[in-house]
């Protein structure tokens, strides 16, 4: 077994915990008292509705409560959360953006990968296996205006379907890198095609969707935030057309205008595509 393969979800539960809390440490909001009144109130009252419609036993409510301490002590309150959750909270906040459509962040970034400009190679073994592909496009404002400087911070799994940093064996920034544009606004990124991604199905999380007989997976699918000054940073994923999973996944982040339609590449090695950011005004 490769040591890639032996990625638990209590190790990639414990580095995405210990990931968030630092965000977190770097950047916490304070408490609004009449926020939390009016969210908790609605959240407990629909909870409540749930009870009263489905009628849990004291063993359901047990079972509930092991489970939510389990979530806990695997360190997957992120994996779950972003999820599950996540997905809502990124369509309502970004709905009155004109420009680039989002996606949800998920657990797995780490800022300051290693940087390039224009054109690079992400970070990635010399034998790194999986389809070349080349990810391009350009920067613009929202009328069309090429951005120069903008960053395209760019990260997804390898061809086996693990990030770096949250699955053991890898290297560190293994593709992971920041593409700054020139003046023509333009990136481009040389990478390889991800695996469909498996919510770790060995810790908690894994235990809930087993019990309710859903399948564990995310359809392959790379991350980006791209920003630039005076602009909104927009976190987003995209897809691959007729990729596994792409109309089931289990994380429901998937968008029409997120799917891309590689073709082969010009460079006659593997595939490429072309796709554009217009970002909104800060
Ligand atoms: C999770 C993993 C992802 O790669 C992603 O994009 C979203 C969520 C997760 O394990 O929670
Ligand atoms: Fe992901």
């Amino acid at each position: 077994m490769s040591t890639e393969t032996a990625a638990t979800a209590a190790g990639s539960g414990r580095s995405a915990t210990e990931t968030f809390q630092k965000k977190v440490r770097e950047g916490g909001a304070a408490v609004d008292h009449a926020r939390v009144d009016a969210i908790a109130k609605d959240a407990l009252s629909a909870l409540h509705d749930v009870i009263r419609k489905h009628k849990p036993s004291y063993a359901e409510y047990d079972a509930l409560k092991a489970w939510m301490i389990q979530v806990g002590e695997d360190g997957e309150w992120p994996l779950f959360l972003d999820v599950f959750i996540e997905h809502v909270v990124e369509d309502t906040v970004n709905a009155d953006r004109k420009g680039a459509t989002g996606s949800i962040e998920g657990p797995y970034y780490v800022p300051d990968a290693p940087e390039f400009t224009s054109e690079g190679t992400l970070p990635m073994r010399e034998d790194e296996a999986g389809t070349p592909f080349l990810f391009q496009g350009t920067v613009t404002d929202l009328d069309g205006n090429p951005l120069e400087g903008a960053l395209v911070d760019f990260w997804q799994a390898d061809d086996a379907g693990f990030y770096s940093q949250f699955a053991p064996g890898l290297p560190e920034w293994n593709l992971r890198g920041v593409c700054r544009t020139g003046a023509d606004g333009t990136f481009k990124i040389h990478t390889i095609k991800p695996a469909p991604y498996m919510i770790p199905h060995d810790g908690a999380t894994g235990a809930f969707i087993e019990a309710a007989g859903w399948h564990p997976w995310r359809p392959a699918h790379l991350h980006l935030k791209v920003s630039a000054p005076g602009k909104q940073l927009i976190t987003s994923q995209l897809y691959f057309e007729g990729g596994e999973y792409v109309a089931d996944d289990v994380a429901q982040a998937v968008k029409p205008n997120l799917v891309l339609h590689p073709t082969p590449a010009e460079s006659g090695s593997g595939e490429q595509v072309t796709y554009d950011f217009a970002l909104d005004p800060a």
